[in-house]
């Protein structure tokens, strides 16, 4: 098979033939494949052994179509090398045994080191793109500093943020210290993958949505700025081709404030599903490529109805350049995988005919 590089000329804002398409959380439950592995292998071992990891990030390049994979890992092994005791508990999720709660355990908190705290990380990029060589490009990622942030202070998933708000407005040093520190071992984390073969990469602030604009644009943009700038800098020309490595930002939840999501820097803007692509096209300027949007419940739908949102959100998009399909966020695990198929395919074929 020939290597598919409709991602990265996209990605590039070059203009295609076609829409490429790949979905968050693409490699996990909602795969029997995945729960196979799954099955014998706690979530962590799986991803610190790189031959399992390339193996499951390969799942859905063979099983579902997609047209990138995405690195199997998961935004927070940066933990445990910084010194956040990290545990996966069966139905809570991220746990973090010694939480951040004082400018002393910001203060005592170490900076990450990719070659030391994550080397597997790297050997499962340098895996990949040997596997993936003649099929897709590898997307790596990390999370965004307000996000692991908020895992480090909070301990675990939460709806309302008291403890990692409370921090931000009263610590503002320990918050200043951990911010900075999570920015520069996030810096460091995805220039390593940039080195290790990573063809694009995505920055993920998952929870920045809980947010107001002010805070967020007085506390956290600086931040995720600082990481955005940094990496698109880092990571020109310096892909195999001697092009550019783009840059995703994916600010979850955060469409009320796209203006600020932009001033924040790199190269796509990611979209979640609450912003009507119609209006998305007008509101974010064109030097900016745009990844998403449909709702990742579409895929409960009928196969006529996934057909008609995707073809509603390509023909809203036009033959503007640079948009990548993707979910409006991670796909559901009890999502059937010949729905998720159906759709990549949709994608695919109705993206030629409206790009033709
Ligand atoms: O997209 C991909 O396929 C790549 C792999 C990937 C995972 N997590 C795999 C995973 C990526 C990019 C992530 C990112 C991630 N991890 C985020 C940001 C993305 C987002 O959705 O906005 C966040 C917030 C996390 C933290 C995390 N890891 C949570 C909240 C959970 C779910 C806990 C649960 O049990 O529901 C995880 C675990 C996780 N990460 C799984 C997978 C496939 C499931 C683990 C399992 O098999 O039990």
């Amino acid at each position: 098979m020939a290597f598919n590089d409709l991602f990265i000329r996209t990605a590039r804002l070059q203009p295609t033939e076609a829409t490429p398409v790949w979905m968050m959380r693409q490699a996990g439950r909602y795969m029997s494949e995945y729960r196979e592995i799954r099955a014998n292998h706690t979530f962590l071992e799986m991803c610190y052994d790189p031959d399992l990891a390339v193996e499951i990030t390969l799942q859905p390049v063979d099983l579902i179509g997609v047209d990138a994979a995405i690195l199997f890992s998961d935004i927070l092994v940066l933990f445990p090398g910084m010194g956040l005791d990290l545990e996966f508990q069966t139905g809570i999720g991220p746990v973090i045994n010694n939480p951040i709660r004082s400018l002393a355990d910001a203060k005592a908190l170490r900076f990450g080191d990719p070659d030391r705290d994550t080397p597997y990380v790297m050997e499962s990029i340098r895996i990949a793109r040997h596997e993936l060589r003649d099929k897709v490009p590898l997307i790596g990622f990390s999370g965004a500093p307000f996000t692991l942030a908020s895992y480090a202070i909070e301990g675990r998933g939460t709806r309302e943020f008291i403890n990692c708000k409370s921090f931000m407005w009263n610590e503002p040093e320990g918050w200043d210290v951990l911010m900075s520190k999570f920015t520069q071992s996030i810096i460091d984390y995805m220039c390593a993958q940039i080195d290790a073969g990573a063809q694009t990469i995505q920055l993920f602030d998952s929870w920045v949505g809980f947010l107001s604009p002010r805070d967020y644009e007085q506390r956290v943009l600086p931040y995720s700025k600082q990481v955005l700038d940094a990496v698109v800098s880092y990571g020109k020309g310096k892909a195999d081709d001697g092009g550019d490595v783009p840059v995703i930002h994916f600010a979850n939840g955060a469409t009320s404030m796209i203006d600020l999501v932009q001033q924040a820097g790199g190269n796509i803007v990611g979209l979640d599903w609450r912003l009507d692509m119609k209006r998305a096209v007008n509101l974010i300027d064109s030097r900016f490529g745009i990844q998403g949007n449909i709702d990742p419940i579409s895929l409960f739908a009928s196969e006529e109805e996934i057909k008609a949102k995707v073809v509603d959100i390509l023909e809203a998009v036009g033959k503007r350049p640079g948009h990548i399909f993707n979910l409006g966020h991670g796909i559901q695990k009890t999502t059937d995988p010949d729905k998720a198929r159906h759709f990549i395919k949709t994608v695919q074929e109705e993206s030629r005919r409206i790009r033709s």
